[in-house]
Order: C-alpha cells, then sequence, then structure tokens
C-alpha cells in the first residue's frame, strides 16, 4: 500500500492554484516522482506506431489504401486538399464502416501565411455533418409510454440524417483543390470495382452488426456472403458502389438532386424513412470559425458546434492551465487524476449546453474562456475524486457571469509541401452506420440520428446524455464529439491531429496534444501511448488495459475514482513539424493505418 507523506514540502514550480487541498497533494507529488516516475512513460504493453518522416508531404489515415490515394495525388501534382478528398472516398470504399459518402463530417483546412514571422497560419472549418430531416419531431425515437425507444435511432432507415459528405468535398476541392474532381475519385473507383481484402478488423466489424446488415437486403447483398459475414482475406467488391462513384466523379450533384438522390429518397420512402428529395436538394455544407485558443505558446484550433469537440479540448487544455504536467510526468496519478475532473467537468458542461448554433445559443466563448476554467479548476480537489453527482453543468447565468475576458468514425491528415494542412474526422456513426445500403448504389447510411437527445437524460450509443439544446428538430445538426484539430505557433504549423472514438475522441485529441506539447514524444509515441477517458456520465475512469502501472491504478482507485480497465480506443493519427522542416506521421498502432510520406 502506498502511504503518502503529508508534510508540507513544496515544489514551487507547479503553478498551480492555492486550494487548501494543494500542499498534500504537492508532497503526493514529490513522492511519486520517485514512485511512478515523473518521466513520460511509454506503453508498458502496447504496441508503438511506426514512426513515417518526409521533408515534403505527408499524408495519414485509418486505411493504407486510402493513404495510398492520397500520396498517388500529390505525387500527381496535388495539395492538401486533392489528397484528402480522395483519401475520403478511399476510405468510403474500404472502410464503409466506419464513414462514407453516406454520412457527415468536420474538417479544418490551413492555410500558410506569406509571412510566418508576422503572420498567422489561416484556418477555416468546414461543417458537412448530417442533418435531420424536414419531417423529424422532437419525439420521434419514443414510444407510446414516452419511452427511449434505443434501436429506432440506431438501425434502419428512421436513424439516418441527411448526408453530407459528398457536397462537404466538392465544397473544399472548390475552395483551394488544384486537381480535376474526377482524378480524385479515380482510386476508390477502383477499390471498389476491384475489390480489396478484408482484414480481421473489418470483419470482427462486420460479424458485430450481421444481424442488422442482414434484415437490409441491400447491405446483406453487399457485405455477407447468403447472410455469413465474409471473412478476414476474402475480396470485397462493390459494383453498385464504383457506378455511384462515377456518376458522383460526373456530376457531384447527382447525389442531391439527380439519380442518386432519386434512389435515396425512394428507398427512405419505401422503408419509413424521413429523407426527401427537398432534405437532399436543401443540403449545404457550412463553413464555420474554428474554435481557437492558447496552450502556451501553441495556438490550438478545432472544430466549433455543432461539434462539441473544439470547445472542451479547449476548457480541459485551460483547466490544466499552467500546471506543469511534463513534471508531474505522464502516468502520474495526480496527473491522470487532474486531466479526469478536468474531463468530468467538460463533459458535465457538454450535456447542458452544447448543440447546434444555428438553433440554439452555445456559450462558447464562456466555456472556453480563462476565467471559466480558473473558477472550474478551484473547485477541483487534487487528493480526492468527486462524484459526478457533485458536479453539475453550471447554468447560463452563472457561466455569462464569468465572462471577464474576451464506435465508429474516422480521421484523416494530410499536410502538403506548401504547408497546407487538412485535419478531417468523418462518420457513418456506429459501426456500419443505421445498417441500411441505398438498393442499387452501395451507399451505406448513417445513423447520425442517435447523437441528437432521443430524450433528456437519455444516453447515445455512447453513454453521452444531453437535453433542449440537442434535442431533435427538423434541419437542425446532431451534436458531434469529432474533434479534428489544427496547432500552430507564430504562423508556423506544428502539429496537426484527431481520432475517432464517439465520446472519447476529445479526451483522445487532449492526449495527443499533451504527449507532443508537454511530453515532447514523437508522432509515433504520442499516437501509441496509453490512454484515459472519463465523460462525467457513467461515472467511470476508462483506464487503457495494459498502458498503466499497477501502482498506478491502485492510487487512483484510493482517491475513489471507479476505474474500469478496458482495450484501447479510439484510432488516432498526427501529424508533427519540425523547425528543421522535417514533418513526421504516425497512425494509431490500436488501428490499421498508415503514413505515408512524399519526396524522402
Ligand atoms: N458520431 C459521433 C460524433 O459525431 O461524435
Amino acid at each position: 500500500m502506498i502511504i503518502f507523506n503529508l508534510s508540507n514540502s513544496i515544489m514551487p514550480q507547479i503553478r498551480f492554484p492555492q486550494t487548501k487541498s494543494q500542499i498534500p497533494i504537492l508532497s503526493c507529488v514529490v513522492i511519486s516522482f520517485w514512485l511512478f516516475s515523473c518521466t513520460p512513460n511509454s506503453p508498458k504493453s502496447l504496441p508503438l506506431a511506426e514512426l513515417k518522416r518526409s521533408k515534403e508531404s505527408i499524408v495519414v489515415s485509418a486505411h493504407p489504401l486510402a493513404s495510398e490515394a492520397g500520396k498517388l495525388m500529390l505525387e500527381k501534382g496535388g495539395n492538401a486538399v486533392d489528397a484528402a478528398v480522395a483519401m475520403a472516398f478511399g476510405i468510403s470504399v474500404v472502410e464503409p464502416f466506419s464513414a462514407g459518402i453516406g454520412g457527415g463530417g468536420f474538417l479544418l483546412l490551413g492555410t500558410p501565411p506569406e509571412n510566418s514571422e508576422t503572420q498567422q497560419y489561416k484556418i477555416r472549418a468546414l461543417d458537412f455533418r448530417e442533418r435531420a430531416p424536414k419531417a423529424a419531431t422532437r419525439n420521434m425515437y419514443l414510444n407510446e409510454k414516452g419511452e427511449v425507444e434505443k434501436k429506432a435511432s440506431l438501425d434502419g432507415h428512421l436513424a439516418v440524417g441527411v448526408p453530407g459528405t459528398v457536397a462537404g468535398l466538392y465544397n473544399i476541392h472548390k475552395s483551394l483543390g488544384k486537381l480535376p474532381w474526377k482524378e480524385l475519385l479515380k482510386p476508390a473507383i477502383r477499390y471498389a470495382r476491384d475489390g480489396f481484402e478484408l482484414s480481421d478488423n473489418f470483419v470482427s466489424k462486420l460479424e458485430r452488426r450481421l444481424e442488422v446488415i442482414n434484415k437490409n437486403p441491400a447491405a446483406r447483398d453487399i457485405f455477407t456472403k447468403n447472410g455469413q459475414a465474409y471473412q478476414p482475406g476474402d475480396l470485397l467488391i462493390q459494383t453498385d458502389k464504383a457506378q455511384t462513384l462515377e456518376t458522383i466523379a460526373e456530376n457531384p450533384q447527382s447525389f442531391y438532386t439527380g439519380k442518386i438522390a432519386q434512389a435515396i429518397a425512394t428507398d427512405m420512402a419505401k422503408a419509413g424513412g424521413l429523407i426527401t428529395l427537398e432534405d437532399l436538394r436543401n443540403y449545404t455544407p457550412i463553413w464555420r470559425e474554428p474554435i481557437c485558443g492558447k496552450f502556451r505558446q501553441a495556438k490550438v484550433c478545432a472544430m466549433s458546434p455543432p461539434s462539441s469537440g473544439g470547445v472542451h479540448l479547449l476548457q480541459i487544455l485551460n483547466i490544466v492551465g499552467e500546471t506543469n504536467l511534463q513534471e508531474w510526468g505522464r502516468e502520474n496519478p495526480d496527473t491522470i487524476h487532474l486531466l479526469t475532473e478536468a474531463m468530468r467537468v467538460a463533459y458535465a458542461d457538454r450535456s447542458l449546453h452544447l448543440g447546434d448554433p444555428d438553433f440554439v445559443e452555445v456559450p462558447v466563448k464562456e466555456l472556453t474562456s480563462l476565467s471559466y476554467a480558473q473558477r472550474r479548476r478551484q473547485e477541483i480537489n487534487l487528493t480526492k475524486v468527486r462524484r459526478s453527482t457533485e458536479v453539475q453543468p453550471v447554468s447560463p447565468e452563472v457561466l455569462r457571469s464569468n465572462i471577464l475576458e474576451s464506435p465508429d468514425t474516422t480521421h484523416l491528415t494530410v499536410v502538403d509541401k506548401e504547408r497546407n494542412v487538412i485535419s478531417m474526422t468523418y462518420t457513418v456513426n456506429g459501426s456500419f452506420g443505421a445498417g441500411v445500403v441505398v438498393a442499387g448504389t452501395g451507399i451505406l447510411l448513417n445513423n447520425e440520428m442517435d447523437d441528437f437527445a432521443a430524450a433528456p437524460e437519455a444516453q447515445n450509443l455512447y453513454g453521452l446524455v444531453g437535453d433542449e439544446a440537442n434535442a431533435i428538430a427538423p434541419r437542425k445538426t446532431p451534436l458531434s464529439s469529432m474533434t479534428p484539430t489544427i496547432v500552430t505557433e507564430n504562423g508556423r504549423l506544428i502539429m496537426a491531429t484527431g481520432s475517432p472514438g464517439g465520446s472519447t475522441i476529445i479526451t483522445t485529441v487532449v492526449q495527443v496534444i499533451l504527449n507532443v506539447l508537454e511530453y515532447k514524444m514523437n508522432a509515433a509515441e504520442a499516437v501509441s501511448a496509453p490512454r484515459f477517458h472519463h465523460q462525467w456520465l457513467p461515472d467511470k475512469l476508462m483506464l487503457e488495459t495494459g498502458g498503466f502501472g499497477e501502482a498506478t491504478v491502485n492510487e487512483l482507485k484510493q482517491r475513489g475514482h471507479n476505474v474500469v480497465m478496458r482495450r484501447g480506443w479510439g484510432n488516432a493519427n498526427v501529424v508533427v513539424l519540425h523547425d528543421s522542416g522535417m514533418l513526421e506521421a504516425a497512425a494509431d498502432p490500436r488501428g490499421e493505418g498508415e503514413a505515408m510520406g512524399n519526396g524522402q
């Protein structure tokens, strides 16, 4: 058993607000310096990602074939936008369970300034998230007793939001793409037409969704052999999807007003779905201001609402404040405890305040203000856990009073030789989305409607709860956790990152950023390092199995954390740019992605 010396030794370099609980914890930090080692810990029994380097340009995604598509575009003279679009269409074919043309997402685009000494990177954010159909209603997932019918928002046509991927990719291409649009779809069309070998990962996800997939004849035809899941090593050919991609290559608008739109609307009408031709015709991606804030010297920019990612990423980093986490050590229980309590607060606030900013007022400035972070930090007891019932989202009035100053998704990152950068996270939500393929098109549809709060306190697929701000309404966008992020410093790119993982996305991105900025890890170490996660409700601290020493786990339990050990989650990737001009990238070893450089 670990006995802490509660004497009053103080480490002056730890700049944490003075609270009554501080002195014991600082002693604890001193003691745990040798008990837990305050230097960055490498993963204990977790694999290390492969590190790729390139002077010129680099791509990284969740699948080698998608990365290859991006690399090819760069070799043809394309830029980061061209590569990202080709990769996104590639993912749609080789990883349809995670994201695709039947889903939606967010991206951040960074373009370098002419003079990095005097000017900032220009960062813009594109929202191509799914929207609720016009016929959606607030209580559409409640039965006669007023109870949530969980499966209705997850499986089948009623779960589907109006897809935004094709419109988003076309929009970003129009803004900065160099290569002809048609060129960008060629690799994806080839993968769909010629097929690709299925991995263990693909098949295990398929097996878990087999029952739902088998209920939809078009999905069953594509993903099963007479109702039996394909096996690892089998070739998956998607002829209908190849045809659909050919049509999109000719005319992307066909997805929203042409024959693809017609096929979607017909399928919906037949199967009790809500999406109509009008919904598709009205779909528009939206350029938004990203959320940006300072962490140390760096400027961290991430996705703004209707994703909660950027707001809570910054909120957690603000709560960390000037705490010298590097000195504390990554695996130090104090570090994990502080970050966990910050996560708890952020997710509590998320449940009340976050929603589609075109429908509700989201107090972004307040939630990301340093004064609010300071207030929340002072509430944290560094020696003792608070139960989530003791931590409530702060009321809008209190928030305003604080303004003293101004299970399946995918991520890809590209940096080109001009140092344009794309950080893009997109999704069909749950694995294989709604389990529904639009007959004759190969398009697997999302179940993004589950990201709305079906009722106050009803949990979504990820256990997240929401309220009024995220209630269902026609044409509203469901709240997301996706956190595509770009970090710059004085007009120079430092890193770009993101991850899938539903509710765990935000905390994964926080940790990858801290791993690079605070613990000085390289890209491979940063995505490989063990993770932890807390999301307020359920009141559990998830620690990655095999990632944390026994002493650390025991100490966290002793402080009152409800520790649960979980196998690795997320599938992050990251690109880091060094002062020397060298790019390095790595794909999460928990997935099967790959980084590829050009001009090494
Ligand atoms: N569908 C998961 C998210 O957007 O957060």
